[in-house]
């Protein structure tokens, strides 16, 4: 039970013992309350400062000689780090490409490694990207079953996904957490259910990692892949990761077989042979400066630990859940993510048919960065690692502000380009 008070906000934030890694990021404007921390995160205080060596330095300086002198390895080392935030071996995490393309890179081995079988399972709560690359990656060669979710909210009953996979799915693929709703799903318990029907599993971890404990080998997982511009921090557009559990690396093969992922690279023979372990899962040069960006991010979850951050966060998202409930739901707010704390992941979104324009109030006149998500969903993300309980009173409170003042009627429902 929280009294929703300042002073209790202020409380909260002096009893955090995770406050202080709020000092490790730019925040030039302490009235801003960043609540997009789930679509791209803050800039770390470290990362300005390794861009800054990386181009006057490293490139400016040390120019080509900086490949051997860390650049060549970095997509793996920094792998290697971001493996203990979802229960990997260094050795089965690399970055590289974006999200997508690491999608399509997996789907395609996975749908290889499972000959005569065409299907792919997935839901209507996952990104609708990952649902183009299954598309392009099936390209009309079979298909792809999309389990419907009952309520938009929460994903298939588990019975649904178990009818789903028969004899021909040869892959099931979900996000972990949905970037709707944030419903986050049993990855062990559903990938069990995959397996015992001879299907791979290939988890999208964009909006779990670095938010949600994630065990990729306790769960028995095969295949993964996950964005590090949102929780990780690492700017944006950073090169993404992907995850192939060891024993089936040397099995797999990836169809954007590119020199990156060459055994022997600067042999340059003219001939493919897949390159060792995660390696091969790799396709063309890195770019580096987004690449280095990366690693602090990664280094200040390490540091804070998953299990804290998430105690912390599901601290967060009741605390603004008993907000909405106090203030928000009387004036017309429904609750757009899971009430079960540990069915949900580290944002909730809240339903209004002014969604659209509310955002856009809070925006433009409140100093508070949500986002919108069709068809009325106030995105609202908690970062643990910098989002204080007095961001998330006053924010509510702002957009109380804007709903009870009907402030949002100035605004024409069109929308920028990005929401
Ligand atoms: C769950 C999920 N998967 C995939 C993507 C696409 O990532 P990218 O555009 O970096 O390939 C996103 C982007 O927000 C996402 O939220």
């Amino acid at each position: 039970m929280f009294a929703l008070t300042l002073a209790e906000a202020l409380t909260l934030d002096e009893r955090d013992d995770l406050a202080a890694f709020r000092q490790a990021f730019v925040i030039d404007d302490p009235e801003l309350i960043y609540l997009d921390g789930n679509s791209l995160g803050r800039l770390p205080r470290a990362t300005a400062a390794l861009l800054s060596d990386m181009v006057t330095r490293q490139w400016g300086q040390r120019l080509i000689r900086s490949w051997n002198e860390g650049w060549f390895t970095l997509s793996q080392r920094i792998g290697g780090k971001l493996a203990r935030l979802v229960g990997a071996q260094p050795d089965e995490v690399i970055l590289a490409d974006s999200t997508s393309v690491n999608l399509y890179k997996l789907t395609a081995a996975a749908l290889q490694a499972r000959p005569g079988r065409r299907k792919i399972v997935s839901d209507d709560l996952n990104f609708p990207s990952d649902l183009y690359i299954f598309q392009g990656a099936l390209n009309h060669t079979g298909w792809l079953q999309i389990v419907p979710s009952p309520d938009g909210i929460h994903g298939p009953p588990t019975a649904a996904l178990a009818d789903a996979l028969n004899e021909n799915a040869a892959l099931l693929s979900l996000s972990h957490t949905a970037f709707k709703s944030g419903y986050t799903y049993d990855m062990a318990a559903i990938t069990e259910i995959a397996h015992a029907a001879g299907a791979l599993t290939l988890w999208d971890l964009s909006h779990s990692v670095g938010a949600v404990p994630i065990d990729l080998n306790g769960s028995g997982v095969d295949l993964a892949v996950g964005c590090t511009y949102k929780y990780l921090n690492g700017g944006p557009g950073a090169p993404a990761f992907l995850y192939v559990r060891r024993d089936l690396q040397e099995q797999l093969r990836q169809p954007i077989s590119g020199w990156f992922g060459q055994r022997n690279q600067f042999a340059l023979g003219l001939h493919y042979e897949a390159g060792a372990g995660i390696t091969r899962f790799l396709t063309g040069t890195p770019p580096l400066l987004s690449l280095a960006a990366v690693e602090p991010g990664v280094d200040l979850l390490v540091d804070a630990g998953i299990s804290r951050l998430r105690a912390k966060s599901i601290q967060q998202t009741e605390y603004l859940i008993a907000l909405w409930q106090a203030w928000l739901q009387p004036l017309g707010f429904s609750l757009n993510s899971p009430r079960d704390a540990a069915q949900r992941g580290s944002h909730v979104s809240l339903g209004h048919p002014e969604a659209a324009r509310i955002d856009r109030a809070l925006i433009e006149q409140m100093n508070v960065l949500p986002d919108f998500r069709r068809p009325d969903n106030l995105r609202l993300g908690i970062a643990s690692l910098y989002t204080s309980f007095q961001d998330i009173y006053t924010a509510m409170t702002r957009l109380h502000h804007v709903v009870a003042e009907q402030l949002y009627e100035q605004y024409s429902p069109e929308m920028p380009d990005v929401t």
